[in-house]
């Protein structure tokens, strides 16, 4: 089984750091013999949910975002914190996608049941963005996907990387490998349904 992963950061500016370790991620995850999708949350133009809107006219791009969920085994998420939590962009994409459409029941949480979940964070604090990662862990467990125990933190993310955007120091070099072998070895127990 080539296991499918979706791999996208909870930050959309340029010259994201997040976005930079998410692609180290990719590069392992790849390496490791995963088949990896990267998306940029910013391409999905997702109104803030709205119970409303998602009655009326459930959007398009909300529609797009969970089919790209749902086609795939699991997920690579680099996101910075915000406040001690989830970036609003990514709570925004996991609300939209978690929401029936076509005829689905409440609870079927087709993006995310029975799916696996790599975390990562890159922060300017000394902390590595831990307060968001643990936020995100208990986000997706409610929602019923499985969370690797490993994480990568990146504290003083501003200094971590070099000119090439890679890691300077090796440890979280290595444990970004660890984190892709585990959600790929975890995908390929699960062997969840895809599509
Ligand atoms: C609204 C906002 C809130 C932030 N809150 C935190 C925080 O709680 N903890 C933290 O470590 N960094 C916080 N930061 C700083 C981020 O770590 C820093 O901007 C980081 O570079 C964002 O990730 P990015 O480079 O992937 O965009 C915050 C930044 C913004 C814009």
């Amino acid at each position: 089984m080539t296991v499918k992963l979706l791999a996208f950061a909870g930050s959309t500016r340029n010259g994201s750091l997040n976005q930079a370790l998410l692609e180290l991620a990719v590069a392992e995850a790849r390496a490791k013999g995963a088949e990896v999708t990267t998306i940029k949350l910013k391409d999905f133009a997702l109104p803030l949910y709205d119970g409303d809107l998602e009655r009326d006219a459930f959007p398009q791009a909300a529609r797009d975002l969970k089919a790209l969920f749902v086609a795939h085994h699991g997920f690579l998420i680099a996101s910075p914190e915000y406040n001690g939590s989830v970036t609003s962009v990514l709570k925004n994409a996991i609300d939209w996608a978690s929401r029936p459409t076509d005829g689905e029941s409440l609870v079927a949480l087709s993006a995310f049941r029975g799916k696996v979940a790599g975390l990562m964070a890159a922060s300017i604090s000394p902390f590595g963005g831990l307060r968001g990662v643990t936020h995100l862990r208990q986000i997706l467990g409610t929602i019923q996907t499985i969370v690797a125990t490993e994480q990568v933190l990146v504290p003083a993310a501003h200094g971590a990387f070099d000119e090439n955007w890679a890691l300077k120091e090796a440890l979280p070099a290595q444990l970004l490998g660890g984190l892709a072998a585990r959600v790929i070895d975890l995908a390929t127990r699960l062997e969840p349904p895809v599509g």
